[in-house]
């Protein structure tokens, strides 16, 4: 079916923005609002999928009907989430914006004023994308890549290191692109480079062009 190409396909998609923990009552976290992840889900039910599993970090974009919703709140969560669904999905879509560092010690109380400046020693976060990339997973993997410039060389580059099939990148800079707002301006890169080039369009839109151009290239790997 043209209107359904991604029948009989199991869709995980993760949105929204991580959140590392400092204290009971403080953490460090980003803007991600969860509207590119949630207009994911909602496309992939539209383009027909078996089952759609959002895993959501701290988003407050609402869950589309008949989507199965799992929150979480850090990368260590949404790791564990996403590792312990990987087979039971025929595609990831990673949307979300991942905290890269969390705080080394997370306080068991609330830190107290000092006097003078305060250190806060951060480590890294578990990379993803690169885990599923890197996993052995044989299903269809698409990464995102917010950029304020050069989007091109850095999404490929991303593709080739996270061993992703595509990667939708946005400039987070333009007017219309990013977090918060209801529209998008995607590139899309495949492994041959530039796939698609689309102008500003809604959310909704923006995730059904992703997932039609996705679902044509599964049908050609498996074919
Ligand atoms: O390297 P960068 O953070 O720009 O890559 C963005 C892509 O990698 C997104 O798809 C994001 O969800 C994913 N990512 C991840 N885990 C991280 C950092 C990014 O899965 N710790």
């Amino acid at each position: 079916d043209l209107h359904k190409p991604l029948a009989g396909k199991r869709i995980l998609v993760t949105g929204g923005g991580t959140r590392e923990r400092i204290d009971p009552v403080r953490y460090l976290g980003n803007d991600s609002s969860g509207k590119m992840g949630a207009a994911i889900a909602a496309a992939a039910q539209e383009l027909g999928a078996q089952k759609v599993t959002f895993i959501a970090a701290n988003a407050t974009a609402a869950t589309p009907p008949g989507v199965e919703r799992i929150e979480v709140e850090s990368a260590e969560q949404m790791l564990e989430a996403v590792m312990g669904r990987l087979s039971a999905n025929d595609m990831v879509v990673k949307a979300a914006a991942v905290a890269d560092y969390r705080p080394k010690h997370v306080f068991s109380r609330k830190i107290k004023k000092q006097e003078d400046s305060l250190m806060l020693e951060l480590e890294r976060t578990p990379d993803i994308l690169h885990t599923i990339g890197h996993s052995g997973y044989s299903g269809f993997v698409i990464g995102f890549a917010a950029e304020t410039g050069e989007a091109a060389e850095y999404a490929m580059d991303k593709l080739r290191r996270k061993n992703c099939d595509l990667i939708a990148a946005n400039n987070v800079l333009l007017e219309g692109a990013g977090f918060g707002t209801d529209t998008n301006v995607l590139e899309i890169y495949g492994p041959e480079g530039l796939v698609a080039a689309l102008p500003a369009m809604s959310k909704q839109e923006a995730a059904k062009r992703l997932l039609t151009l996705a679902a044509e290239r599964m049908a050609a790997h498996a074919a």
